[in-house]
């Protein structure tokens, strides 16, 4: 049974590229900048890796069509979809040939990080493209898996521009903190270590905890706003993502699209209950 797009209208922007685009307008014409994302993800056949290899490329022209402007707009992508479980040299040459093209027109493109079955490939296959790319590529780090003091150390070393986020997926206690606390003190920890090492990190987050500390922490560094920047999810917290935007921060939202859009939609709930609260109720009201 195929749900009705309107319970995901809040989290992703549209069913198509069309209708999302209005959506990027909007948020930069509040001076915020996007990342855009074709959802979709654990792609098992080559055609349709392909093709959506092809439509991220697209994707890409379509941003640098865009009128230019201060604001740093771009891409973010799953490497599941592009091959990354059917065979990584694959994955690898549907990655160059985006990347080729994303370069020449100075887009860059995010690698979204997945469950952790696939965090050693996608920082892998990261590095062996990073040489090539430095400008126009970086990883997801997720503050909850226990391996992520070393891969920032790694990113560190790179300088290579990292989003930090929490981590959306369900992992076991093996390889991930389940504990909140600890998860908040990881991150801390991780952000700070990107603010010195790296020039434009992402501090992706909608919690107020981490947003201060972050302010806080490159305030009393004297690490000026524009070398990093924070990030939402399309949805969430809209007013105070224009009021970190107003206050002088970079703030970019990222902004899901797509018919494949149940996974992310249901990550979003299985976050935060207040989340599921808002769907029942607007459910309820149409
Ligand atoms: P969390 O949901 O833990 O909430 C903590 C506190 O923040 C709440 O108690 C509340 O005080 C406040 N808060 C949160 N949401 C609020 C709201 N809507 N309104 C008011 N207050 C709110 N994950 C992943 O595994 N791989 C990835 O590639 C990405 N990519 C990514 C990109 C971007 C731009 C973002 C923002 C997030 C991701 N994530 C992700 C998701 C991420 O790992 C994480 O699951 C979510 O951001 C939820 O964690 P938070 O820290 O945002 O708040």
């Amino acid at each position: 049974m195929k749900l009705p797009f309107v319970l995901a209208s809040r989290f992703v922007a549209g069913e198509t590229l069309e209708s999302a685009l209005p959506v990027v307008d909007e948020l930069n014409a509040k001076g915020l900048h996007v990342a855009l994302d074709l959802l979709g993800e654990h792609i098992h056949d080559r055609e349709k890796a392909e093709r959506a290899r092809d439509a991220y490329i697209d994707l890409v022209h379509t941003m640098a069509e865009r009128p230019k402007s201060h604001l740093r707009n771009r891409i973010s992508i799953k490497l599941s979809m592009m091959g990354q479980m059917i065979d990584e040299d694959f994955c690898l040459d549907n990655l160059r040939q985006l990347l080729e093209v994303a370069a020449s027109k100075d887009i860059f493109v995010r690698l979204d990080m997945e469950d952790s079955d696939l965090t050693q490939s996608t920082l892998d296959l990261f590095e062996t493209v990073y040489p090539d790319y430095p400008d126009h590529v970086g990883p997801v780090l997720q503050a909850m898996l226990k391996r992520t003091d070393q891969d920032i150390g790694r990113m560190c070393e790179l300088g290579a521009s990292v989003r930090l986020c929490k981590g959306a997926y369900g992992e076991p206690a093996s390889v991930a903190y389940q504990d909140m606390d600890i998860i908040r003190a990881r991150y801390i920890d991780y952000m700070e270590r990107l603010l010195q090492h790296t020039d434009y990190s992402g501090i992706a987050t909608h919690d107020d905890q981490l947003i201060n500390a972050t302010k806080a922490y490159a305030a009393k560094q004297g690490i000026a706003p524009e070398r990093y920047e924070f990030q939402m999810l399309y949805g969430l917290r809209p007013e105070t993502q224009e009021k970190l935007a107003a206050d002088g921060y970079n703030m970019m939202v990222y902004v899901p699209y797509g018919t494949e859009w149940f996974p992310y939609f249901y990550r979003r709930l299985r976050e935060r209950k207040e989340n599921v609260f808002f769907i029942l109720r607007n459910l309820f009201r149409s």
